[in-house]
């Protein structure tokens, strides 16, 4: 498979280069008409031909460019670019090839035999190349005004002007330069353009109306210039002034349009999250949606559906907890052991925030206090699919927590696995200040592979903004002691927004969880590199060696000197990481077992969610939008979904980031990945690193009713628009969002 990054860039820039390929053949063509001798404007017409062949050459490249990311990726990667972007290059392309090729051939080619025979197209009107003017081309051979000044053979006359100057020469190219300045403009602005037919409408409409208005001009201009005798080249400065007032008036345009862009993009002051105009059923929808085989029959109890709040779907709130935890949300100032501090936001003061131990079946109880945190916090507990009042998202499951106030969140432990909390209001900064921590739920103690002699031990992965990467809020290389044949389990969580690649040298281990999730017969590997989605969690296990192990982060320019290191007698030299190790790969690993569904079930409802970037404004600023089907928060789609339904979802990821896709309050079950099936262990997560190019297949039981989040958990994409949600059919939120509110949940 052709690398995407480079597939991709290439195709994204041959946009911009067939802008120039199309403006300068035009620009010559346009400068054919003040050529002063025959010989000049023959010159000129094969450098312009030249030009047109360039630019055609540069758009067979693209098509192959875009036939090549067609076999490697599939339709989904260029049904915009087919559907959208190239006919608007193609339809001019071919006018310029059948209508303004034919002329320019002429102007080069028989021009230039007129060099020997200067007079032979004057003497042989027929053979002319004006033979299409012939009828102009005599009745300006008669003329008082042409007999007056005996015409020099050498110079161009009104005849050649009039050709020189045809619309029928100039526009197409001139459409050609429209055409691909129009799909350029979509490519980087609307990326997924066959999604909203009224965009692409638009084009079309600039297009024609564009190409109507340059006619009309074109044709006052040729009138002008073919009047014999009289027509003088304009000066070059009136030309410069002419050029410098079109290339102002449409800057102003585009700074009147930008304006407007961005008084639109401001997002509402008050919403609710609720209240969503683009609702996505599943179902199929859309002008170029394809067709979706969703069972009928789900809709069922749509008519029939009780409404509840999300404020009432609570856990416990009776009995007493059998744990309990505070969290006092504050600011504080954080020495890393390097020596370095660091300004954080903290639980409890600690960076990162206390690392919280539960038993499976407890009922938890966490009171979260926020001291000094002025706009608010939350915590959301990432991979436990608690009931939704606890979830912990500010404006869509609770308010958030202002300074001096306080909120309870009760819930049962039902998973066993390695989780992590963190809060979700600003949650792009928030989570990079330090609010975050460990959530680990040991099996009951009466339960199997609850084993006392394990040492466990949690590796928390973060890194704070303008700082460098820590291990457990360390900076530096920590060392454990532990004894030779001591059992391990390390539970590696990725609390930063990009993929991070870990190595555990020095050793064989098995993945024995995924996201929480236990592997099935995990196989015993070694030498391969551990690549975690931002959110995401694997839980290693092995038998301490009687030599040192090390866990550190690899890759370019990583030395092993952070991370932590596992000696049997406190001692010892650290293993070396190795260069370009295989990935471990979970589509690949583990042996499979029975599920409760997988490709072949009848899904209630199919969404399919294509990732892209496009310029564009978000809430009053110029950026790079990361956007689900054309569309940022809050107006991507809202999946709806009945109680009990099974669901089917689809990520494309036709843009340049990786993008750890993480559905709040359920877990998915991998079905595909490029269109392979998972062949080992089940894959359930509950944060799935979608990378560029990449395609997956995920489903998930609708068990958990609510309103829930499903976002990119790159917090920086989250708060450019990356965010959506699904909503269960009847559920009600009093929260709002906005900025009036005191909701900001990215
Ligand atoms: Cu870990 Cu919605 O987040
Ligand atoms: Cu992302």
């Amino acid at each position: 498979m052709a690398d995407f990054e480079v597939l991709a860039g290439i195709h994204q820039g041959l946009f911009l280069v067939l802008v120039f390929t199309a403006l300068i053949p035009t620009l010559k063509a346009k400068a054919l008409v003040y050529q002063p001798t025959r010989r000049a404007l023959a010159k000129k017409a094969r450098w312009t031909l030249f030009f047109v062949w360039l630019s055609v050459l540069a758009f067979a490249g693209q098509l192959f460019v875009t036939w090549a990311f067609f076999q490697s990726f599939g339709w989904l990667y260029i049904r915009d670019k087919a559907l959208g972007f190239l006919p608007l290059m193609v339809v001019p392309l071919l006018s310029v090839l059948f209508i303004s090729l034919p002329r320019l051939w002429q102007l080069a080619a028989k021009l230039d035999k007129s060099k020997e025979k200067p007079s032979y197209i004057v003497d042989n009107p027929d053979l002319s190349l004006l033979s299409e003017d012939a009828a102009a081309s005599e009745m300006a051979e008669l003329l008082p005004s042409d007999n007056a000044q005996p015409s020099d053979p050498e110079l161009v006359d009104a005849d050649l002007r009039k050709v020189a100057s045809a619309p029928e020469l100039i526009v197409p190219l001139q459409a050609s330069v429209l055409g691909s300045l129009t799909a350029c403009f979509l490519q980087f602005f609307y990326p997924a353009v066959t999604l909203e037919p009224a965009i692409l409408l638009l084009a079309w409409g600039v297009l024609v109306a564009g190409t109507s208005a340059l006619w009309i001009m074109q044709s006052w201009r040729q009138q002008r210039c073919f009047r014999p005798g009289e027509w003088k080249p304009p000066a070059p400065f009136l030309r410069f002034l002419r050029g410098t007032a079109v290339l102002l008036l449409v800057s102003a345009g585009i700074v009147f349009w930008g304006n407007q862009a961005l008084l639109a993009s401001k997002l509402p002051e008050q919403f609710k999250i609720t209240d969503h105009t683009n609702i996505d059923t599943g179902h199929g929808t859309g002008l170029f949606a394809h067709a979706q085989s969703a069972h009928a029959g789900h809709d069922r109890a749509s008519s029939a559906i009780q409404t509840v709040s999300v404020a009432d779907l609570t856990g416990p709130r009776e009995g007493e907890a059998d744990r309990q935890f505070k969290l006092t949300a504050q600011k504080a100032t954080v020495r890393l052991p390097s020596g370095k501090t660091m300004e954080a936001w903290t639980f409890n003061g600690q960076y990162p925030g206390p690392e919280l131990r539960i038993k499976q079946g407890e009922l938890v109880e966490v009171v979260l206090e926020n001291k000094d945190i002025a706009d608010g916090v939350t915590i959301h507990w990432h991979g436990l699919n608690v009931p939704n009042a606890e979830d912990g998202v500010a404006g869509a499951t609770q308010d958030a927590v202002l300074p001096g106030e306080k909120h309870v969140y009760r819930f049962i432990a039902e998973q066993a696995g390695t989780f992590w909390y963190h809060s979700h209001q600003q949650a792009s900064v928030q989570v990079r200040k330090g609010l975050f921590g460990a959530l680990v739920i040991e099996p009951a103690a009466s339960a199997q592979g609850a084993d006392s002699s394990i040492r466990d031990l949690t590796v928390i992965h973060h890194k704070p903004k303008g700082e460098g990467a820590t291990i457990n809020g360390a900076d530096t290389l920590a060392m454990q002691t532990v004894s030779p044949g001591t059992p391990v389990r390390l539970r590696f969580i990725n609390a930063e927004n990009l993929p991070v690649t870990y190595q555990l040298c020095g050793i064989s281990f098995q993945v024995v969880a995924i996201d929480g999730n236990e592997v099935n017969e995990p196989n015993l590997i070694a030498n391969q590199a551990l690549e975690l989605a931002a959110g995401g969690r694997y839980d290693l296990y092995f038998t301490m060696p009687d030599r040192p192990v090390l866990f550190a982060q690899a890759g370019k320019g990583k030395t092993g000197e952070k991370g932590l290191l596992l000696s049997p007698d406190g001692r010892g030299e650290s293993p070396a990481l190795q260069d370009n190790l295989p990935l471990f790969d979970p589509a690949r690993y583990g042996a499979p077992m029975a599920l409760p569904f997988d490709s072949n079930s009848p899904f209630d409802r199919e969404y399919q969610m294509l990732f892209d970037v496009a310029f564009g404004m978000y809430d009053g600023r110029f950026d790079g939008l990361w956007t689900i089907n054309g569309q940022v928060f809050p107006y991507t789609p809202m999946m709806m979904v009945s109680e009990g339904d099974l669901v089917k979802m689809t990520f494309v990821n036709r843009s340049f980031m990786d993008h750890p896709m993480h559905l709040h309050g359920h877990h998915m079950l991998v079905l595909t990945r490029n269109g392979k099936p998972v062949t080992g262990s089940p894959w359930w997560t509950d944060t799935l690193n979608v990378a560029p190019g990449e395609t997956y297949e995920v489903a998930f039981r609708a068990d958990n009713p609510g309103l829930w989040m499903d976002h990119c958990h790159n917090q920086d994409h989250a708060a450019l628009g990356m965010s959506m949600h699904l909503l269960y059919e009847g559920v009600t939120s009093p929260y709002e969002a906005g900025h009036a509110t005191r909701n900001h949940p990215e």
